[in-house]
């Protein structure tokens, strides 16, 4: 039987509707701006997200990494929840690419409030490095898939803007917070600086990201990124995946979100286990007497993959790629490697 791998939405494959779009893709050199296929998709992505202008990008964290050089200075303080991916999984690039620190703070669920800001703001000295970026995470990964609201981030965006500091959202997942609230992207990408969305993850594309802003901004984004490496040459063959992604893959992400509820109350039931309901595809469980590499060995055993994310949290990730049967395979596989009750 094959495996239900719930190790990541980024294990997803391109769907046979991107893969022919992506062999009829019309081409030309983005180096130009002439490939048409990237700049419809450059067009359709801002428009979606309520923005200016649009870039493609080949990763998210590439796509991060430019939003931080764009909005910061050397020697400024970056704020972002601990747990957030330009903290912990971007191999201190902002430090590297960019010269400013993380200053990273506790949110508990991983949204980042105003009182986290005002909190942070330090009183200006000289010997002092200040603030000047907030990155907000939504939906938050590490913290379980957990979704801001448009008000929530509207709130915070304004705690911003009152310390005159820029905001980035990094919104790999924001697709799927968009699903949960039922409220268009736009709405969650209003009032920011800039807004990173993946392609790649629950969308099923095979590479790719967007970064959204101003057409100034964005204009200065096309520079980095052809600094860092990143520019590409006749990419609409990535693009095409793209369209069809935004097209015909977002409104299914709440077939995700079910299959994660049945998993998270699954792992629920299992003894020596917190876990916060799934609000979207990602559910989370502290374990309390295991570590989760032996979980996720055990669990391997009996034909699931899941996911080490540090020695005692275990995660597991809904998608495209693993049916409801798969997700009611991986429950019975919950159940007998944690001896827990069966599901009724
Ligand atoms: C919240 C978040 N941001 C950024 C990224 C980076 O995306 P990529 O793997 O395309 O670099 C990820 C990847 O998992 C992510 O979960």
């Amino acid at each position: 039987m094959p495996l239900v791998d719930l190790r990541s939405d980024t294990v997803t494959r391109p769907t046979p509707a991107m893969r022919r779009a992506m062999a009829a893709a019309e081409v030309g050199d983005d180096f130009y701006g002439e490939d048409p296929t990237v700049n419809q998709l450059q067009e359709a992505a801002a428009r979606r997200l309520g923005h200016e202008a649009a870039l493609f990008v080949p990763s998210g964290t590439m796509a991060n990494e430019i939003a931080i050089r764009v909005l910061t200075e050397p020697g400024q303080e970056v704020l972002a929840d601990e747990r957030s991916h330009v903290v912990q999984y971007e191999m201190a690039g902002m430090a590297v690419l960019s010269g400013v620190v993380p200053h990273p703070v506790d949110t508990g669920d991983g949204r980042l409030r105003p009182e986290h800001v005002r909190g942070a703001l330090k009183p200006p000295a000289l010997n002092r490095a200040p603030l000047g970026l907030v990155v907000l995470e939504n939906t938050h990964n590490l913290a379980g898939g957990t979704v801001s609201t448009a008000e929530e981030t509207r709130a915070v965006i304004s705690a911003c803007r009152e310390a005159g500091l820029h905001v980035h959202i990094d919104g790999a997942r924001l697709w799927n917070a968009a699903v949960a609230l039922g409220v268009p992207p736009a709405e969650l990408a209003r009032g920011a600086d800039t807004v990173m969305v993946t392609l790649s993850k629950g969308l099923c594309c095979p590479v790719g990201s967007i970064l959204a802003g101003s057409a100034a901004r964005i204009e200065k984004a096309r520079r980095v990124r052809q600094q860092l490496g990143g520019g590409m040459r006749q990419a609409g063959v990535l693009a095409a995946a793209g369209l069809v992604a935004l097209e015909s893959m977002v409104a299914r992400l709440a077939e995700d979100h079910a299959n994660a509820r049945l998993l998270a109350e699954s792992l629920a039931r299992c003894p020596g286990v917190r876990v916060a309901p799934a609000a979207t595809n990602i559910v989370v469980g502290h374990l309390e007497d295991r570590t989760a590499s032996e979980v996720a060995t055990a669990l391997k055993g009996h034909g699931v993959l899941a996911g080490a994310m540090d020695g005692r949290t275990l995660r597991l990730v809904t998608h495209h790629d693993v049916s409801r049967g798969d997700c009611e395979r991986a429950s019975s596989a919950l159940a007998e490697v944690f001896g827990a009750p069966a599901r009724r």
